[in-house]
């Protein structure tokens, strides 16, 4: 197990957990992830947890939805969606057998509605599948070198991390005591599973990261050590040019160069560049100082992401400061 002070490169681990608030850009990670982690010659498991799965259309534009059992998107790039129902059918059909009278079980309205309000079972089934896709074996070797998990928003992204221990805590013994323990080593495993929280440079969610990082370090026994920073904005100029802003501004207000804009909108503009950049950076380094951690940033695609030649240029930032 490596010391804490030298991480692993990120696509050494066995599993990853991307976690954040929502929207702030877990599912383009993920997708980058895996895309990077694909090229390389991993062989590689999105678990999708929403409700339906992004990824494949995201690395392979017009791929159908996948469902639990999951699809091969990409060569090597696996994604699932896991369907908390759909794992505990598989989960009861190996503990008793009979996948008739489970599939009677599990659509019995009642018994559905029954597992809707207890707590805690989708998150014990979903987190057993991940460990069970940790364990398989190909020919001795690994079935999946990385699994990478695209958790729920944060709040419940991370109590779901914590559901396995709880149990077994609270369970003398029993087969659910027996896997919740299992999966709990996975989960406290650095040398295995790292938990890669996900935010973007701005007050709010920076306040919520750090918020994360030290309930994981305190209440969750899941490694983190390292952040990224999504959709940062670049820094607008040249380093030789980088007063261009200040340059713009000093010239007269209605000025005007053939086929541009007045001088003042294109100062504004440049103005209005400089200043969130600045202030992405500001919250860069309100972030590391709070959480002692190093963050990685990828840029902000003023073109949004729409599809695999926007992974790739998320890709490269990731792959020059992630190893
Ligand atoms: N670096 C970026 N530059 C520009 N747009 C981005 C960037 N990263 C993500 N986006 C866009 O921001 C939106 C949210 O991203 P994404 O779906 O990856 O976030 P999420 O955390 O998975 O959201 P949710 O919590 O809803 O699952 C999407 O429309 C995505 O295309
Ligand atoms: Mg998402």
């Amino acid at each position: 197990m490596p010391a804490a002070s030298t991480p692993l490169p990120l696509l050494d681990h066995r599993l990853l957990v991307v976690s954040g608030k929502g929207g702030a850009g877990k599912t383009t990670l993920t997708a980058t992830l895996a895309l990077w982690a694909a090229r390389g010659g991993r062989r590689v498991m999105v678990v999708e947890m929403g409700p339906k799965t992004q990824v494949p259309n995201l690395l392979n534009p017009g791929h159908a939805e996948v469902g639990y059992e999951g699809a091969e998107i990409l060569p090597g790039l696996h994604v699932m969606r896991a369907d908390p129902f759909a794992a505990l059918a598989e989960y009861l059909e190996i503990r008793i057998g009979m996948r008739p009278v489970v599939e009677r079980l599990l659509e019995f309205e009642g018994f559905r509605q029954l597992m809707q309000a207890a707590p805690g079972w989708r998150e014990l089934i979903t987190l057993g599948k991940v460990w069970h896709l940790e364990q398989m074996r190909e020919a001795g070797a690994p079935r999946y070198d990385l699994l990478l998990v695209d958790a729920p928003a944060t709040g419940h992204g991370v109590r779901f991390l914590d559901v396995p221990r709880v149990v077994a805590s609270a369970l003398r013994s029993g087969p659910l005591r027996a896997n919740s323990l299992r999966v709990e080593a996975l989960i406290a495993d650095p040398a295995r599973t790292l938990l890669l929280p996900v935010a973007l440079a701005e007050e709010l969610p920076v306040r919520e990261t750090v918020e994360l990082v030290e309930r994981a370090r305190d209440g969750l026994s899941i490694h983190v050590d390292r952040l990224v920073l999504n959709a940062v904005e670049p820094a607008p100029f040249p380093t030789e040019r980088n007063d261009l802003d200040e340059r713009l501004a000093s010239l007269p207000g209605d000025l005007q160069v053939q086929g541009l804009p007045p001088m003042a909108t294109l100062s504004a503009c440049a103005r209005h560049l400089r200043r969130r950049h600045e202030l992405n950076q500001h919250y860069a380094t309100k972030l590391s100082h709070a959480t002692g951690l190093p963050t990685i940033q990828l840029p902000y695609l003023a073109g949004g992401v729409r599809g695999p030649e926007s992974l790739e240029k998320l890709l490269e930032p990731l792959a020059e400061v992630a190893e």
